[in-house]
C-alpha cells in the first residue's frame, strides 16, 4: 500500500480492510460513511472490516444489505447501521429504513449513498472507490472528509 494523505492504492482485498480496519478506530456515534464506487470496487469488503474492527470480531457474520437495505450492529463504539441503497426506488424509503434514527445515534455506513443524495448530511465522510488500468486487484481508495460548518472530519487523523 502506498500512502499519500488520504490516497491509498490498495493491492488486494486485504490491504482494503487494513485501511477500514485503521478508520474504525478514528469513528465515534453521528459519524457518516459514504462509500462510492462501481459495483465490485469494494465498498462491501471496506464495509466488513470496518464493522468486523469495531465490534472487536473478526469472525462477525456481515450479510450484504443488497435486500433487507439495512443492516445493524452493536458495536464497541454504539450502535452502527449498514445501509445498501442501490434497490431503492424513491428517495422516500430511506425514512421507513429508520435513516434518521441512524444519523442520530448511530455510526453509519452507505452503500450507493446517490441513490439519496439530497438527504444526505453535509457533514459526513465520502470514500471514494476507482479501478486502476491493467492491474484487476487494485483500487484506488480516496478519502474525502467534508468541511462543513461544525463538523470533524478535518480535524481527525484519517489513515
Ligand atoms: N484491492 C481490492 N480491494 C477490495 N476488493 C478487491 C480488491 N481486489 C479484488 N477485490 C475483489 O473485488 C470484490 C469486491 O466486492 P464487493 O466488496 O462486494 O464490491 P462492492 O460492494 O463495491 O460492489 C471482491 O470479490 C474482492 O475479493
Ligand atoms: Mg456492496
Amino acid at each position: 500500500m502506498i500512502k499519500n494523505l488520504m490516497r491509498h492504492l490498495s493491492t488486494s482485498e486485504d490491504d482494503t480492510a487494513r485501511i477500514a480496519s485503521d478508520l474504525a478506530a478514528q469513528l465515534t456515534p453521528g459519524d457518516v460513511l459514504c462509500l462510492r464506487g462501481d459495483l465490485g470496487m469494494g465498498k462491501s469488503v471496506f464495509a466488513r472490516a470496518l464493522i468486523r474492527a469495531l465490534a472487536n470480531n473478526p469472525a462477525l457474520e456481515v450479510p450484504s444489505p443488497t435486500f433487507t437495505l439495512v443492516q445493524t450492529y452493536d458495536t464497541a463504539q454504539g450502535p452502527l447501521w449498514h445501509f445498501d441503497l442501490y434497490r431503492i426506488e424513491d428517495e422516500e424509503e430511506i425514512y421507513e429504513l429508520g435513516w434518521e434514527e441512524a444519523l442520530c445515534d448511530a455510526i453509519t455506513l452507505i452503500e450507493w449513498p446517490q441513490r439519496a443524495e439530497n438527504a444526505l448530511p453535509p457533514d459526513r465522510l465520502d470514500i471514494i472507490f476507482a479501478p486502476l488500468e491493467n492491474e484487476p486487484n487494485h483500487r484506488e481508495i480516496r478519502l474525502i472528509p467534508s468541511k462543513s460548518c461544525g463538523g470533524t472530519w478535518t480535524q481527525r487523523r484519517l489513515p
